[in-house]
């Protein structure tokens, strides 16, 4: 009998399988062509500003971390609200330093971990709109400014809110109730939160979802697969991060850099300029040189550079961090041809430096460091470099190719003679067209 039965249910499981699998599987192709599809503007994107606007910049504090690890207390961060102004803000002027950077995306927070709604929320009385002298949305006149520029738009927001009275967290030693005592309450909490993002998604419509602060609750608590439908049902092209339990479509490491390329499809490395997310008296600012070689580093290794600002609480930019846009501009605008529209280089051990390629694989471009002259090798290269010329200046360089032995398969060494004149004051890049796409020998040396 129970043999019986077990062969109803293999030869049921069999019919099943055969019925719904191919169409699982043409169904999930579907999917990732869909997904492939959608990050293309991002693959080919490279770099994005990140902005932290928030009422932290008045007394130039942690944003939200400053009184959940108890710096302040919560009465005393909220007071800040009062000091919020916005009133040198210039949405035009931010979009037109963005696109001066070079930068094709920008991803600005919409509510950050302490609940205070930078754009006109319905859902409670805690924003920018309504609780300070602002009184005004920052976020749609900014977006709107981008998009005239064909910047794509990001939203920043924290599933965390620390400010909400249904939210369980508070401060770093205490919180506000278990979840599994009172779901009700945690239902209070997601009906809000879900009503924002619907919210944003409507008066908003972000290109590109920038979730925070998933660590604090699985995905069934946060419903994240419904948070991704709610999305992708007003905009199925709208990307998201990674950073939603499992539900985004790409990686965001922060602030470390990475030494072996990563595996991901699609990430990005979200960074300070100096060593704050938000406005703060913090002067240990990056060089323009150490962000640049970041950002050609990323690139090289397959991924984007989120860089991030924190301007003042009347909407201006400090110097400094205009400075570093405005001097990464300039060399995008000389060497963006490595940059933008590439796909990560070739792997370590054949160039001493980043490497980045054409989609094509038919150009190669080094990126030389610092103020490396003189002779730069290249080993294991397979394949005829047609011509050498120095990115921005058009000067072609010279090259021979040492210890090619004619009866062995491996590729010579090639030597490119790189004059001093020709280099950039932070990186210098050589574009190698090569006779077909890019081909390498990976193997130990020897006789054969
Ligand atoms: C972290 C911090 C947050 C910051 C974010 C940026 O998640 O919690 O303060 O906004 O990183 O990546």
């Amino acid at each position: 009998m129970k043999n019986i039965k077990n062969l109803v249910i293999a030869i049921l499981s069999l019919v099943s399988l055969l019925l719904n699998s191919p169409h699982s599987i043409a169904q999930s192709k579907i999917e990732a062509k869909d997904i492939k599809d959608k990050m293309q503007w991002f693959a080919d994107a490279k770099l994005g500003i990140f902005i932290h606007a928030g009422i932290y910049a008045v007394d130039g504090i942690g944003e939200s971390w400053s009184f959940h690890n108890k710096h302040i207390s919560h009465a005393d961060y909220m007071k800040q609200l009062k000091g919020f102004t916005l009133k040198n803000y210039d949405p035009a002027a931010w979009a037109k330093l963005i696109e001066e950077s070079g930068a094709r995306y920008a991803v600005i927070t919409t509510k950050h971990h302490d609940g205070v709604a930078m754009y006109d929320t319905k859902m409670n009385d805690l924003s920018i709109v309504k609780a300070t002298p602002a009184k005004r949305d920052m976020i749609k006149p900014f977006f709107d400014e981008l998009r005239k520029r064909n910047i794509k738009c990001g939203a920043y927001f924290s599933l965390i809110d620390w400010s909400y009275p249904d939210y369980p967290g508070f401060l770093k030693d205490s919180s506000r109730y278990k979840i599994e005592v009172d779901y009700d309450r945690w239902n209070r909490f997601r009906k809000f939160f879900q009503g924002q993002i619907r919210e944003i998604s409507k008066q908003l419509n972000p290109d590109l979802w920038w979730f925070d602060g998933d660590w604090e609750h699985s995905a069934e608590q946060w419903e994240s697969e419904k948070i991704r439908s709610i999305i992708l049902t007003n905009n199925p092209k709208a990307i998201i991060n990674g950073r939603l339990q499992g539900y985004g479509d790409y990686e965001t490491p922060e602030q470390n850099f990475p030494v072996s390329r990563p595996k991901f499809n699609w990430w990005e490395l979200c960074m300070t300029t100096n060593e704050s997310w938000g406005y703060q008296n913090d002067t240990i600012w990056k060089t323009p040189y150490e962000v640049i070689s970041i950002f050609v580093d990323a690139v090289s290794n397959g991924g984007n550079l989120l860089l991030d600002m924190g301007p003042r609480e009347d909407g201006s930019i400090p110097t400094e961090q205009i400075m570093v846009l405005k001097e990464l501009g300039l060399w995008n605008k000389k060497n963006g041809e490595a940059i933008f529209n590439t796909i990560g280089g070739i792997p370590q051990g054949h160039f001493y430096g980043p490497t980045t390629l054409s989609k094509d694989s038919t150009t190669l471009y080094l990126f030389l460091h610092g103020k490396t002259s003189g002779q730069v090798m290249l080993k294991g290269l397979d394949n005829k470099i047609e011509d050498i010329v120095v990115l921005g200046n058009n000067t072609k360089l010279t090259h021979k190719v040492v210890g090619k032995i004619s009866w062995s398969s491996v590729p010579g060494l090639v030597y490119i003679d790189v004059p001093e004149k020709v280099l950039d004051k932070y990186i210098t890049v050589l574009k190698l067209k090569l006779d077909k796409p890019v081909h390498l020998y990976r193997g130990q040396g020897g006789f054969y």
